[in-house]
Order: C-alpha cells, then structure tokens, then sequence
C-alpha cells in the first residue's frame, strides 16, 4: 500500500504539487490485468459514460499514445519485451489508456482557458466524465466546495506555467463506504452510509488518487493522469497505525460543506468515535 496523505493536520484544500520523475510517470501494479480487464468491459459495454473526445484533442491524443509507447517498453521491459502493440482503429487516447491503469484527460489550451477535450475515464471518484467534456478548469471543478476562493487561481497558474521538463504529481484523497474503483455517480444518499464505529474497519475505503500533470512537446497540450487506489480501513490502519488518530484530527477541520459534497454528513462523528477508540 502506498500514499498517505493524512497526516493529522486538519484538512483544507491545497494543490501540493511536487515534481515528478518521469521515469515515475505510470505505475503497474498486480492489479494490472484486473484493472484492464474492468477498462475493457467499461468501453466495451458503457463507451459512451466513460469515453469522450472533442477533435481539437486529436492531435494531443495521438501524442500521448506515442509517447507511451516509447515510454512503457523501457520503464517496464519484462511486461512489454517486444514493444506495445494496440489496436490502431480505435482512438489514440483510448488505445493509450487501455495499456495503463491510470485514467488519462487531456487539456487544451483555447483562448486563456485550458479545457478537457479528450478523455478516458473508468474510474472516477463520483463524477461523470460527460458533465465536463468542454469545460475549463473552474466549470470542471464547478460541484467542488472552496475551490474558487481557495486553489481556482493556483490551479489555473500551474497549467499556464508547466513545461515539458518540469512535470508534477499530487495526491487527492478520500473516503468511502465501496471500494468498487467505478464510482460515476456524482450524489450519493448520504443516509445510504450505514456506518458505525464498530463496522468501520471493514465497511470504510481510503481512497488516493496519485495525479500527474505533463506538458507535451508538441501540441502543447496537457496530460492529466489519475491513477486510484482504495484501501479498506482494516489493511490501511494494519500498514500505518497512525491513520486511525491522524483521520480524527484532520476530519476535524472538514466544513460542512465538505462534508456534503463528499458523502460524509452522516457519518463523521462514527469515524471521530472510531478514531479516538
Ligand atoms: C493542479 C491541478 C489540479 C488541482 C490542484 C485539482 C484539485 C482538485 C480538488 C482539491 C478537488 C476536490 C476533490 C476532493 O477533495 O474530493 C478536485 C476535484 C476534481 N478535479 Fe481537479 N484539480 C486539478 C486538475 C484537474 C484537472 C486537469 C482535471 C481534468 C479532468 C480535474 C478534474 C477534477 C474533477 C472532475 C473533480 C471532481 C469534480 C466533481 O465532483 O464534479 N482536476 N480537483
């Protein structure tokens, strides 16, 4: 298990952006061939919820297959001896996403807007991919409590000022009562949670997403990687037992508003319980 960004802190919003290696750009874990094979039946079955394309990202999604394909058979040579093979009818960003585990959104610059115009999203933490297709950072991040008055211009500053040396990673976390990695639907009942603090060990899932954002040579075009990972509280306390009090003291600084956008209401004082206990 890997990546945790609970520290006891009291949470609040922030970007911590940090440089990545790209020579750590993807990551492949055992759970490689589940996780394409759950990628393949989604574009199989649900194409429409979970692919989206606009052709002014033509010319970046093709960038992006290429440069995984150069990039996949030196970072990981026993996986791919013989260099990536995909399947050359369907759309470079799909075909790109379906040789990783990560999801990936490509964004465009148009005007002083940077948009989503392709992406390839089958394990998204409660949203749909279909709502933001078109939209520019602020419409995207429309749902998110804070984020306008907090990070919009941070955010916005940090896709202006990427280069293509320079590319960075983040984490974003959450919590959830499924650790089902396709999560699209954006409202949740919150009375839906039937959580207490002595079911949330094996009721509750600690969700990262590990993020990347790298400017691309040639269409100027950024890539946008998701990469999830969702932990059920018992595995999580077993790996860091500092989890369990750090969760109680950074939850403590949630605002309501948070809390209703992610689901929690209900369910935060069993976790301040369990956390204590
Ligand atoms: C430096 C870059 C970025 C930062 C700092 C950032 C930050 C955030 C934060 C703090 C949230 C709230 C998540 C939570 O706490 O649960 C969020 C949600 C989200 N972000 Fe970003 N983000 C960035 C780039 C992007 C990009 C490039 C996309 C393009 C697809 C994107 C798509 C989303 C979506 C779809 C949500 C969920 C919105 C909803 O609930 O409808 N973000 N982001």
């Amino acid at each position: 298990m890997n990546y945790m960004p609970v520290d006891g802190k009291p949470d609040r919003m922030h970007v911590g952006a940090r440089k990545l290696d790209l020579a750590d750009w993807i990551e492949i874990s055992d759970d490689y061939e589940s996780d394409l094979a759950k990628k393949r039946e989604l574009l199989k079955n649900s194409h429409d919820r979970v692919f989206v394309s606009l052709p002014v990202g033509d010319q970046g999604s093709k960038e992006v297959l290429e440069l995984l394909r150069s990039h996949l058979p030196t970072a990981f040579p026993s996986r791919w001896p013989n260099g990536v093979v995909v399947d050359e009818s369907l759309h470079p960003l799909e075909a790109a996403s379906l040789l990783v585990q990560e999801d990936l959104a490509l964004m465009t610059q148009i005007g002083t807007d940077w948009v989503l115009t392709a992406a390839c999203l089958c394990f998204p933490s409660r949203w749909d991919v279909r709502d933001k297709i078109g939209k520019n950072l602020s419409g995207i991040h429309g749902p998110v409590p804070h984020y306008e008055e907090t990070i919009a211009a941070a955010t916005q500053n940090i896709h202006d000022k990427l280069t293509v040396e320079r590319p960075i990673w983040r984490v974003n976390w959450t919590v959830m009562d499924s650790g089902e990695l396709h999560q699209p639907v954006a409202v949740r009942d919150p009375n839906a949670m039937t959580v207490t603090r002595d079911n949330i060990d094996q009721t509750l899932y600690f969700r990262r997403e590990r993020q990347t954002l790298r400017k691309l040579p040639n269409s100027g075009d950024i890539l946008f990687t998701i990469r999830t990972y969702s932990d059920v509280f018992s595995d999580v306390v077993a790996r860091y037992p500092e989890f369990r009090k750090n969760l109680g003291t950074t939850l403590l600084g949630v605002t309501p508003q948070m809390a209703d956008y992610k689901g929690w209401a209900k369910i935060l004082n069993e976790i301040e319980a369990w956390s204590q206990g």
